[in-house]
């Protein structure tokens, strides 16, 4: 049997990955709550694969702890990998991701929150449920016929890129590999930030566009323009977004992720002080929608991720050929 402990797991997460494991005896999985970090890396003794999400924390410390207690596998339930160190798990430990679960879901929110944001329909929600019937305020304007700008045309990028097609939008993308049959121009960053809207991030968070949204590319974007970001809390630097909310050259900003979520986001913290000081002052701005990295969390997205999950690690543990490998360097992946 082989032997996996999940960490930062949510009752969803067990849910679907019992499901997912059916009645099979080949695996036996350890929930628990906690993420992983120096701190509970000892919770793994005795595991074939540690099964980690967004937050767990694999630097090079953890993956040596997880190396010397015999751990195989790192099984990613995510597709980002920007919290592994890859570099120091090369020749280590073997890691496997979900490359994708459900662009559509990421798409589809991102386009949600942008509605929610353009036509106040967060401030519309509260005011009904007052008996507030009123509209001043309310006023937002037409997605048909303005010019968003796409970071990443990836499988999600590409999604969302098709849903504003469909809206009437015209499409500008940035991708550092552009790849055929995208419905959209490609251009440079420059000319997404000096022609575009709305800007919606898509690209994976690397050490080369760390905070590429920073105080030089909001300072070229257009008065009043959107961010979008469903990728990586980091993509942004928080500080000078705030002080383009504040000076009003950034008109909102939707945000799914947040660059210092990992001690906040998916848990109840309603009843603790919040001691970011950035995330307060654009939580309290009316312009600003914060949600908890949410965009993944739709049925067909669980299931695809238990689903391929658990096919991972059978494959990896059967010697079958590994589709979904990552590594620092290419020889060490088993084909
Ligand atoms: P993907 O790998 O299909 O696409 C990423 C695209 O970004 C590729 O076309 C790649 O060439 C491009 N790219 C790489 N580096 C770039 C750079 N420096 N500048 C511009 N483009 C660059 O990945 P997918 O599935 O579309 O996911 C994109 C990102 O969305 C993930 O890396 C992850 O960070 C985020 N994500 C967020 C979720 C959420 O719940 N909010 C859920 C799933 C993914």
């Amino acid at each position: 049997m082989i032997k996996a402990v999940m960490f930062d797991t949510k009752p969803y997460d067990r849910e679907s990955f019992e499901r997912a494991l059916g009645d099979s005896k080949d695996i036996s999985i350890k929930y628990y709550d906690t993420k992983l970090s120096i701190d509970t890396v000892g919770l793994a003794h005795g595991s074939d694969a540690v099964i980690v999400f967004v937050n767990d924390e694999l630097g090079a410390d953890v993956i040596g702890e997880l190396y010397e207690m015999g751990v195989k596998l790192i099984a990613l339930r995510c597709a980002g990998f920007n919290n592994v160190d890859v570099k120091a798990a090369y020749e280590k430990l073997h890691i496997l991701r979900v490359p994708a679960y459900s662009p559509f879901a990421v798409a589809e929110f991102t386009m949600a929150l942008l509605l929610t944001s353009v036509r106040r329909i967060h401030k519309a929600y509260n005011r009904t449920r007052e008996f507030n019937f009123s509209l001043s305020g309310l006023t937002g304007f037409d997605l048909h016929g303005r010019t968003v700008g796409v970071i990443g045309a990836g499988k999600i990028g590409r999604a969302f890129i098709n849903i504003c097609n469909g809206f009437g939008m015209r499409v500008l993308a940035y991708d550092k590999f552009p790849s055929d049959g995208v419905n959209a121009e490609f251009v440079t960053p420059e000319k997404i930030y000096s022609e575009s809207d709305i800007i919606s991030l898509h690209c994976p968070l690397t050490d080369e566009n760390y905070h590429m949204i920073d105080r030089d590319s909001i300072a070229a974007m257009k008065d009043g323009v959107i961010i979008l970001n469903t990728s990586r809390g980091s993509l942004i630097d928080s500080e000078e977004l705030l002080a383009g909310l504040l000076s009003k050259k950034i008109g909102a900003a939707c945000l799914d992720v947040y660059e210092e979520e990992s001690d906040l986001f998916f848990d109840d913290r309603s009843g603790h002080i919040l001691r970011d000081d950035i995330l307060a002052r654009l939580l309290s701005m009316p312009n600003v929608i914060v949600t908890s990295h949410q965009a993944f969390l739709t049925d067909e997205a669980l299931s695809n991720i238990a689903d391929t999950t658990i096919g991972n690690i059978r494959s990896f543990f059967s010697g079958a050929e590994l589709e979904n490998e990552i590594s620092y360097n290419s020889s060490f992946l088993r084909k």
